[in-house]
């Protein structure tokens, strides 16, 4: 029998690069197709997301629109997976009784065993044990995990996060820090670059908090790890997401002078720009200690360009605090960056904290940082006019078959007249002109 099975995805890009180790495993087991359409499933799996308020009460809006479909197909199995799950536990199945399997972000491997177990017995299950990092082990060979592009691929390197931030719930969602061990990062990798990857976005909470341990039992921090990526022939780009600012070590940021192949942006959350509100975040550093740090790496890579998250109305956030995040944002000049409203979160230190910045306050703010992030992304498109980039060439236009794109280190899309050796390469291209979506430009 075929199985026809319906994945929705919610959060972060780690939640995305499991729903794709989800599909992997099922396709290790059972003949299945994927279906968009709801009516035709007869499994579906809900991958969540709890960082905010809004992201978990869109797990309850999607069951109460599913109710009617069990309703008229009551073998249909539904699944829930994700953050959600860790925190909710089994008050899922009281609040939606439909659900009939609860799944954690690591016990997504033995999801058809759970469906199996289901059928069987038709008893609720739920697993969410934290047991190691064992569902990236075996996947097997014939499976390319990109989801968007040919020549890019995510690769999760570390999960969870020991930091406990005051206001986030992902150190309860996602446990503390696991590392991958680095053989099977590498032989990911390797396996990806035979099938025409060469852009590799590493994954983690923290990912410079990378601290695998090698076969011969010595240590491999995130730098190392850098290192023997670098090796690999076929890996031509290489990005990570997302770092934080204390693991940021000096010998993280040589590693900048030592490998070319790692790309001139950095997404490196700050949250706030005011030291009062930092401290009650605690986020342990200062707005100096953050301004330092981005002035060291511009000593190793002059053209760097960094990106942030940011939320706004924390409790206590005065227009003072906020002004001097604005200051900051144009100081940094950041570009590609996250703003969030803050929204209190259950086991969180701040979620008996008055959570006393009005909405209305909440979104003026939001829309005030946006703004001034919109000016800064304007003022590096202008500056990359004239400008040489690298892109890694990713296809040939649908329009005109003498043209190709490929992107830049900062995503940007680039149309060029080229050729078809081109496909899969790093090349230079001089910027000419900007448009609404895209870049233009020729080859040189
Ligand atoms: N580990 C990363 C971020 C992971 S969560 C780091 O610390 O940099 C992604 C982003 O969600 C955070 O950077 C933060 O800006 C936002 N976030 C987390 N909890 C939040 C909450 N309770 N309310 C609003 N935004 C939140
Ligand atoms: Fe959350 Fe802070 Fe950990 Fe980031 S570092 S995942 S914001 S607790
Ligand atoms: Fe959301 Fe969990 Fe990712 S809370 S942001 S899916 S780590």
């Amino acid at each position: 029998m075929c199985e026809k099975v319906y994945i929705k995805t919610w959060g972060c890009q780690m939640n995305h690069y499991d729903s794709n180790k989800i599909k992997v495993y099922l396709s290790n087991y059972i003949n299945y197709s994927l279906v968009y359409c709801l009516d035709e499933a007869n499994i579906i799996i809900l991958n969540t997301c709890s960082v905010r308020q809004k992201a978990q009460d869109k797990l309850f809006f999607f069951l109460d629109r599913i109710k009617n479909i069990k309703k008229f197909k009551n073998n249909i199995i539904v699944a829930v997976g994700g953050c959600v799950s860790m925190q909710e536990k089994e008050k899922i199945f009281l609040r939606s009784n439909i659900v009939d399997i609860i799944f954690g972000p690591q016990t997504l491997h033995k999801i058809y065993d759970f469906i199996l177990k289901f059928r069987k017995n038709k008893k609720k299950i739920i697993d969410i044990n934290f047991s190691g990092i064992e569902k990236n082990i075996d996947l097997p060979n014939n499976i390319n995990l990109n989801f968007n592009r040919r020549s890019l691929s995510y690769v999760s390197i570390m999960e969870g996060c020991n930091k406990f931030c005051s206001y986030c719930i992902v150190p309860y969602t996602r446990g503390r820090e696991i590392s991958r061990s680095p053989e099977n990062i590498i032989s990911e990798i390797c396996r990806l670059s035979l099938y025409g990857v060469s852009e590799i976005n590493l994954l983690g909470q923290n990912v410079n908090a990378y601290n695998g341990i090698l076969k011969n039992n010595k240590r491999c921090d995130f730098s190392y790890l850098l290192k023997l990526i670098s090796n690999i022939d076929g890996i031509k780009r290489i990005k990570f997401t997302t770092s934080h600012p204390n693991n940021f070590t000096d010998k993280l940021i040589n590693t900048y002078s030592k490998i070319s192949k790692i790309i001139n942006f950095l997404h490196l959350p700050i949250q706030s720009g005011s030291d009062n509100i930092l401290k009650k975040m605690r986020r342990g550093y200062t707005t100096d200690y953050y301004k330092n740090l981005v002035k060291k790496i511009l000593c190793v890579r002059k053209n760097m360009i960094f990106g942030s998250d940011f939320i706004v109305g924390f409790p206590t956030e005065s227009i003072e605090d906020f002004q001097l995040t604005l200051d900051l944002v144009s100081k940094i000049k950041f570009d590609n960056s996250f703003v969030f409203m803050y929204s209190p979160r259950p086991h969180t230190k701040s979620f008996n904290v008055l959570d006393d910045v009005s909405i209305e306050e909440k979104k003026n703010r939001l829309y005030k940082i946006n703004d001034l992030l919109y000016k800064n992304s304007i003022y590096w498109k202008n500056k990359m006019i004239n400008s040489i980039q690298k892109v890694l060439v990713e296809g040939v236009s649908s329009k005109n078959l003498d043209f190709y794109f490929g992107y830049t280190e900062n995503s940007k899309i680039v149309y060029f007249k080229g050729y078809k050796n081109l496909l899969g390469q790093l090349i230079k291209i001089k910027i000419i002109k900007l448009y609404k979506n895209y870049l233009y430009g020729v080859l040189i």
